[in-house]
């Protein structure tokens, strides 16, 4: 089903039935103000319609620049963002909330995660989301960095199941496991660091970039696509953001498919969600 996405616009229906983009742009470490404008103004030119951010990276306010200043309607877009560790717990997640509408100045997001599971606090971080969604202030609510038991434990305590799990995915780390749990639970899941924060220099993806006439960061994403994972790629450079659109004029072969798959190392470039002291 995934290789008849055609578009960077063409979108996968979550649990609740919310339509989200297979494609957005990532602006970790995208600087506050002119560098993080521009980069969603590229990305938005060149046809992206999502972007991911979050209340840790300070740079909302100019996402909420860019999206205001694009031209494109505020309906067509699809915003992330995330409520941060030191925020957690129910009270605080909800003014953290309406201090990321602040910076955006948004009324709704599409996407609320918690951004990384803290112990003893995700549980009511979690009901916290459930009421903004209630409430109707955002459309779709999930989760970040959430392990198998860390989903069984907030589905079993609340009764509602993340639409969204963004973890870590690339070649070295194809989360099998996760996948096939998130598949069975009706859970999206979404790769961060999806270019392995710029680290492509596998023989194998320079191998397979030159058979299909494309980039090794193209041969990665078109394989997240084909694996049903939504994507979001980094970038502050106006060609590399267009560049990682340009995904829909090939299919990798199912065999193509497997040599990837077999790249595993379960080697994270990121903090592991099982231990982390922030
Ligand atoms: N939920 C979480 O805990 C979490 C954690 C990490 C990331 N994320 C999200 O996931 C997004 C993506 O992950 P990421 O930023 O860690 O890394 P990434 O997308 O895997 O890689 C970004 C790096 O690759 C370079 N790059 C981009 N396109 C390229 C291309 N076509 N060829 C070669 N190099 C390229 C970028 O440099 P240039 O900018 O110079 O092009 C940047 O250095 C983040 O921005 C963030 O939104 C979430």
């Amino acid at each position: 089903m995934t290789t008849t996405i055609r578009h960077i616009a063409d979108t996968t229906v979550l649990n609740n039935g919310v339509k989200m983009p297979w494609v957005g742009l990532g602006v970790w470490k995208t600087k506050e103000g002119d560098e993080v404008i521009q980069a969603v103004k590229h990305a938005i030119r060149a046809g992206y319609r999502s972007i991911d951010t979050a209340a840790v990276y300070g740079n909302e306010t100019g996402v909420g620049t860019a999206i205001k200043e694009s031209g494109v309607p505020r309906e067509e877009l699809f915003i992330t963002t995330k409520v941060w560790n030191s925020d957690q717990g129910y009270d605080t997640t909800l003014r953290a909330f309406d201090e990321s509408l602040r910076k955006l100045g948004l009324e709704t997001i599409d996407l609320y995660l918690i951004h990384w599971p803290v112990k003893g606090k995700y549980k009511e971080t979690w009901k916290a989301l459930i009421q903004l969604q209630k409430e109707g202030r955002v459309k779709a609510i999930g989760v970040s960095n959430f392990q198998v038991h860390h989903l069984s434990d907030i589905i079993e305590d609340s009764g509602v199941v993340p639409a969204v799990n963004q973890v870590e995915f690339h070649p070295l780390l194809n989360q099998a496991e996760l996948r096939a749990y998130c598949k069975e639970k009706g859970i999206q899941l979404e790769a961060w660091s999806p270019l392995m924060q710029g680290n492509l220099d596998q023989p194998l993806l320079s191998e397979l970039a030159a058979k299909y006439g494309k980039s090794p960061a193209q041969i990665v994403l078109r394989w997240d696509l084909q694996h049903g994972v939504v994507t979001i790629p980094k970038s502050i450079n106006e060609q590399r953001i267009r560049d990682n659109a340009d995904l829909f004029d090939f299919v990798l072969s199912d065999e193509d498919m497997a040599k990837i798959d077999g790249l595993n190392q379960n080697k994270r470039f990121g903090p592991d969600p099982d231990n982390f002291n922030f």
